[in-house]
C-alpha cells in the first residue's frame, strides 16, 4: 500500500528543507513540484517562447520530461538541471508560467503519476487540496511574513545575492498574493490539514511534529 503525505505552505515556510529531512527519516520518496514548475518556466525561457503565448508554453509543459533522482536533484529532458531552476531568470517568472490552467493541469497529471506505487512526501501549494485531497496525510506549513523574509535574507546572503530586508519583504508578499489569488490550485488552508506555525521553531523540530503525527495515527 503507497502512502501519501501532502504539504502545502507559502514561499519561505521551510517546506523544502523540512520535506528533505521528513523524507529521509521515513525513507520515502520526495517530490518538490515547485522544481517542476521552475523547470517548465527554464524550458520556455530556452525555448524563448514569449511569456504570453500559453498554447505554445502548454504544448512544451507536455513535451518536456521533468524527473527526479533519490538525492533530489531535479532533470529536464535527462539534464540536471536543480541549480538552475533557482536562479533569478527562472524565479523571476515561474509564477506566470503557474498560473497557467493548463500547465497545471499536466503538472498534476504527472504528479499524481510519478507517486503511483510509492510511499511518497510531496510538497507544493495546491498537494492537499487539488492533486491528492485523500492523502493519508496533509500538512500546511506556515511562518509569519516576517519570518520567511529574515530567512530568505539569510540565505541569499550565504549565496551572495545582493537584496535588502525590504526587497525580499515586498517579494515574498507578492508571491503570497499570486500563490493565494490562482483560478485553479490556489494555495488555501482547509479544515482537514495538519496546520504548524514555524515562526520560532527549528527545522528539526518541524520534522519532528510531522512525524510524531503520523505515528501517532498508525
Ligand atoms: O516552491 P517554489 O518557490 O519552488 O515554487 C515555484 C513556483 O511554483 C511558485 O511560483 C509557486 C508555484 N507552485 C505552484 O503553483 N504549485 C505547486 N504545487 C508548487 C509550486
Amino acid at each position: 500500500m503507497s502512502l501519501v503525505i501532502g504539504i502545502d505552505g507559502p514561499a519561505g515556510s521551510g517546506k523544502g528543507t523540512i520535506t528533505k529531512l521528513v523524507a529521509e527519516k521515513l525513507d520515502i520518496v520526495n517530490i518538490d513540484t515547485g522544481a517542476m514548475y521552475r523547470s517548465v518556466a527554464l524550458a520556455t525561457l530556452r525555448a524563448g517562447i514569449p511569456l504570453d503565448d500559453e498554447e505554445k508554453i502548454i504544448a512544451l509543459a507536455k513535451k518536456i520530461k521533468i524527473e527526479f533522482d533519490t538525492n533530489g536533484h531535479t532533470y529536464l529532458n535527462k539534464e540536471d538541471v536543480s541549480e538552475e531552476i533557482r536562479k533569478k531568470e527562472v524565479s523571476d517568472i515561474v509564477s506566470i508560467i503557474s498560473k497557467i490552467v493548463e500547465v497545471r493541469k499536466e503538472m498534476v497529471r504527472q504528479q499524481r503519476k510519478l507517486a503511483e506505487g510509492l510511499d511518497v512526501i510531496m510538497e507544493g501549494r495546491d498537494i492537499t487540496t487539488e492533486v491528492f485531497p485523500n492523502a493519508d496525510y496533509k500538512f500546511y506549513l506556515d511562518a509569519s511574513v516576517e519570518e520567511r523574509a529574515q530567512r530568505r535574507l539569510k540565505q541569499n546572503k550565504e549565496k551572495n545575492i545582493d537584496m535588502s530586508y525590504e526587497e525580499i519583504l515586498e517579494s515574498i508578499k507578492t508571491r503570497d498574493y499570486n500563490d493565494t489569488h490562482k483560478d485553479y490550485g490556489a494555495l488555501k488552508r482547509t479544515e482537514d490539514q495538519i496546520y504548524i506555525d514555524s515562526t520560532n521553531l527549528s527545522i528539526e523540530e518541524v520534522a519532528e511534529i510531522i512525524i510524531s503525527k503520523i505515528k501517532e495515527s498508525k
